[in-house]
């Protein structure tokens, strides 16, 4: 396992360079829908790390964002890659961006790594072995009542006058000591996973937002699952992530959230 965790921190340290790089640069943006965004980093960071895992892994699927994985993702072993997520963020100047790779194997995640090369923080876990931070071991909060967590949320950049997600915000924010929206999930994740949130939900995530974040918070003790308590699996509709102590209580909210009239525009 430590072979597959090396080689993807080596990875996204060489792709967060990328990005770190230029950062401080004037960005080219191009849309890919109303205001879902992609500029030259993305793609130049899914090019180094898509030809990397080509050359390690040739047998290995790999689903990437911009389109640069393979075709067949039936292999026993898949990346699930996001060259830069939180591309909103990095375009506008925000430092709050990251590298993110996971790898399943059948479809569970096994190893994963998340790398914020403006903070210089990496993330990482291997299944059974632990979560950290910079090597350091992490743990998820000991927050135990929603009304003094914070928790996370973020909102989809395409179809986003469907996305019923305002109430959610609405319901949680008056419940809770704040709700953040951060631009970055796979940076949520990590804060969930290291204590920093107490939960964290999002709708239409895709397995390259989340390959490597659920993994790092269930190895810091915390736990994934859908926003209705059943299993999580990368890709799904909607996940929740919490430090487990609240995670009852954010689906008891989550519900109120359901039932309530829509403020959809
Ligand atoms: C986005 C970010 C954002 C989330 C969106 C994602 P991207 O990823 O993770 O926080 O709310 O749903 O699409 O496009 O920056 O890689
Ligand atoms: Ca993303
Ligand atoms: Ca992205």
């Amino acid at each position: 396992m430590s072979e597959y965790l090396d080689f993807a921190i080596e990875t996204a340290r060489e792709a967060g360079a990328i990005l770190r790089a230029e950062f401080d640069r004037p960005k080219e943006i191009s849309y890919k829908g109303e205001v879902d965004i992609v500029t030259e980093s993305d793609r130049r960071s899914e090019e180094l790390i898509v030809s990397w895992i080509r050359e390690k892994y040739p047998e290995h699927g790999i689903v990437a964002e911009e389109g640069s994985g393979t075709e067949a993702t039936n292999a026993k072993f898949c990346w699930h890659v996001d060259p830069l997520d939180g591309t909103t963020n990095f375009a506008h100047g925000y430092p709050c961006f990251a590298v993110s790779m996971g790898l399943a194997q059948d479809g569970v995640p096994i190893a994963g790594v998340v790398f914020n090369p403006v903070t210089d923080e990496m993330f990482t876990a291997a299944r059974g072995e632990g979560a950290f931070l910079n090597g350091k071991r992490i743990q998820v909060s000991a927050v135990d009542k929603l009304a003094v967590s914070l928790v996370a949320t973020g909102f989809p950049t395409h179809q986003r006058k469907r996305s019923a997600n305002m109430n959610y915000y609405w319901e949680f924010t008056l419940r809770t000591h704040g709700v953040r929206r951060d631009g970055a999930a796979a940076m949520d994740l990590c804060s969930v996973a290291c204590g920093r949130f107490d939960a964290f939900w999002e709708f239409g995530l895709k397995s390259w937002d989340t390959g490597a974040g659920v993994l790092l918070v269930e190895e810091a003790g915390g736990v994934v699952t859908d926003l209705h308590g059943g299993p999580y699996r990368l890709g799904g509709p909607h996940v929740l992530a919490t430090n487990g102590r609240v995670h009852a209580e954010v689906q008891e909210v989550a519900a109120i959230a359901e039932r309530s009239p829509a403020r959809l525009i």
